[in-house]
This record gives structure tokens, sequence and C-alpha cells, in this order.
């Protein structure tokens, strides 16, 4: 669905027609895809697919400036429940630097308050032109010196999400995007075991914004599994993928298990979720081994390594690796 937002002037003289492209937009469709050719995998498969049809309840809206009716400028946001990603910024060549993604942000931001969205994260260059761009707006690094950045809706929310009940535990989806990047974004919280999500690549923060697309598409193959828990504000407090591993490990699977501080009874529930592979499966965490003993022999895993690990210059500590075998 295509909505006029307003229109601005570029340095240059020329009117720019702002405005907001809800997908899917068959008559849109084309167009947006040709402008964001240069994306490639994994975004490309998820644009492509929110162009076309719904994608459960993602809601995905690509703001676009025009000149003479021809996208110039584009962002995108992504998301559910309020948390959303902003990503996909890009001016074409000869229209920069005359002001038009800077009047189409503002557009933008304006816009994505409208919708309900109170949290967004992004991901660019710590300290890069667009870092201040985007710091212009509210956006601010989530943890220092990162180009990882959140902006909020009301400034300095950001409660850790508390153990109230009502968290409920379902397969994961499109529009678990936004509160999953958002989750990892920020620092662990005190008490928040790592590597937070192995299957997605991240240790202790990071941006799950590609990795995220990337195991949607893996849900494909044949024994891959990923669960979420949602608490009833609407973020996600657990999860859990079942995934091939991205080092090679005798066949071996990784299982990517993880809560929020508070939320360890979901363990039990997130891993009898899983259908387990006729293979073996390890799942490495530096979580205190009695803690993870009950769920974990629940589901057929052995506790059968305990390393030694840490950074260089930094303090060591335990990485337990749990073995089941198919
Ligand atoms: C980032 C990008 C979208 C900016 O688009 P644009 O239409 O040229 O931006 P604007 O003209 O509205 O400028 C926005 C602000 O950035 C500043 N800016 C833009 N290009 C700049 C440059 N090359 N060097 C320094 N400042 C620059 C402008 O001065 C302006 O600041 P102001 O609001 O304080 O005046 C464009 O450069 C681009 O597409 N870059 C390649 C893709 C990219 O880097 N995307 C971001 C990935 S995180």
């Amino acid at each position: 669905m295509y909505r006029r937002l307003g229109f601005g002037k570029l340095t240059s003289g020329e009117s720019l027609e702002l405005t907001a492209v809800d997908a899917p937009d068959p008559e849109w469709a084309g167009r947006l895809k040709f402008f964001l050719r240069h994306k490639g995998d994994p975004y490309a498969g998820h644009i492509e697919r929110a162009l076309d049809h719904p994608l459960d309840s993602l809601r995905t809206h690509f703001y676009v400036g025009c000149v003479d009716g021809e996208p110039v400028t584009h962002v995108m946001v992504a998301g559910a429940r309020g948390f959303g990603v902003l990503g996909h910024v890009y001016t074409q060549p000869r229209w920069r630097r005359r002001g038009a993604f800077g009047q189409l942000m503002a557009a933008q931001m304006e816009d994505v308050r409208k919708l309900g969205f109170t949290r967004l994260t992004l991901s660019t260059g710590y300290g890069s032109m667009p870092y201040d761009v985007y710091s212009s707006f509210g956006f601010r690094s989530a943890v220092p010196e990162s180009g990882q950045m959140y902006w909020f809706a009301e400034p300095g929310s950001d409660p850790a999400p508390a153990a109230t009940g009502g968290t409920s535990i379902r397969r994961t989806m499109w529009d678990d995007w936004g509160a999953l990047c958002f989750a990892l974004a920020r620092a662990p919280l005190a008490g928040e075991t790592t590597p937070r999500s192995p299957a997605l690549g991240i240790d202790e923060h990071g941006s799950a914004e590609g990795s995220f697309l990337g195991l949607l598409g893996q849900l494909d193959l044949a024994g891959v599994q990923s669960y979420v828990a949602e608490s009833p504000a609407g973020g996600v407090v657990g999860w859990c993928h079942v995934v091939p591993s991205p080092l090679t490990l005798g066949g071996a699977w990784l299982l990517d298990l993880h809560v929020l501080p508070g939320f360890d009874d979901l363990l039990g529930d997130l891993l009898g979720k899983v259908d387990w592979p006729l293979r073996p499966v390890v799942f490495p965490t530096t979580a205190d081994t009695h803690r993870f003993e009950r769920p974990m022999a629940a589901a057929g895993f052995a506790n059968a390594a305990v390393l030694s690990t840490g950074k260089p210059g930094g303090s060591t500590h335990n990485l337990t690796l749990w073995w089941r075998t198919g």
C-alpha cells in the first residue's frame, strides 16, 4: 500500500515526494526490487518475499523519496510488536548531498512513531557519516563505541524484562526479526551467559539483522528447528535453535539455547519442543554446569567437556560443551 507522507525540496531545487510503501505491494514491487538490487543475500530474499506476499505478522515499510516519480532515496523499517529493524539506507549516487535522505528519514521517523514502533535497531560503522546522521535522529550506540545503534520512542526506556509469567514458546517467525535483533544488540545483562547466540554468530552482542534471515532460510532444511520465548510485552526472552554446525564436527549439529536472567524455568520447555535429529548435537555455554544439568539431562545431553577460555588480556572462564548422541 502506497502512502504519501508529504513533500520536501532538494538543495538543487527539485521537489522530493516522500512516500511509504507498506509491503506487500504488487505495483511497487518491481521498482523497489530494482532500486535495492545492490542488496545481496540474505536481504534480497526478504525484500522480494515481503513485496510479493505477507510474511506472517512482520510489517515491512519501504520509505521512498522520489523526484519526478522516480525513487532516489530509500530506508526500510521492518518489525512487529513495537520492535523494528532499520536498514537499506541508500541514495542514488547522483542525488547525494542534496538533502534527500535527511528529509526522508525525518518523515520516516515521524511515521514509525505513529505506527507504534517503540524500539528500533540498526547497524552501521561506528563514527561514520551515516552514524552521525542516525545520531541526529536520536539513535545511540547500543554499547560504547559500537556501530550497533538503538532508538527508543521514550528515551532511556530499556528495562530488563521481568519474569512475570505469561511467556509463550512457539516456532520462530519472520515477525521476531526486530525483537531478536533488539535482544542481541545490547550488552549482556548481569548474569547473562555467553555465547548468547552461536547459531546467529553472536558471542556477547552484535547485529543479528542478516544472520536471523539466514536462520529463517535454513528452516527449509529437514531437521532444522527454531523456537522463541515471547514475553507478554512482545520481547524475545529466550530461544532454542538446532542447526547444522558452522564448525565441521563429524556431522554434529549445533544447539543454540539461551534465556535471559530470571527465565531459567523456560530452558526445559524450550528443549521440550525439539524433535531431535538422528545425529550428535553440541551445545556450548559458559553457564554453570549445575544450572543446566537438569534440563540438559532430560533432553539427553551429557556434559562432555569443560574448557578454559577467555579473551587475550581478560579473565578466563569455563566453557562447557554439552553433547547429545544422535
Ligand atoms: C548515507 C546516504 C544515504 C546519505 O544520503 P544523502 O541523500 O546524500 O544524505 P543527505 O544529503 O540528506 O545528507 C544527510 C546528512 O549527511 C551529511 N552528509 C551526506 N553525505 C556526506 C558526506 N559524504 N560527507 C559528510 N557528510 C555527509 C549531510 O551534510 C547531511 O547532514 P546535515 O543534515 O547535518 O546537513 C548516502 O550517502 C548513501 O547512499 N551512501 C551509500 C550507502 C550507505 O552508506 N548507507 C548507509 C549504510 S549504514
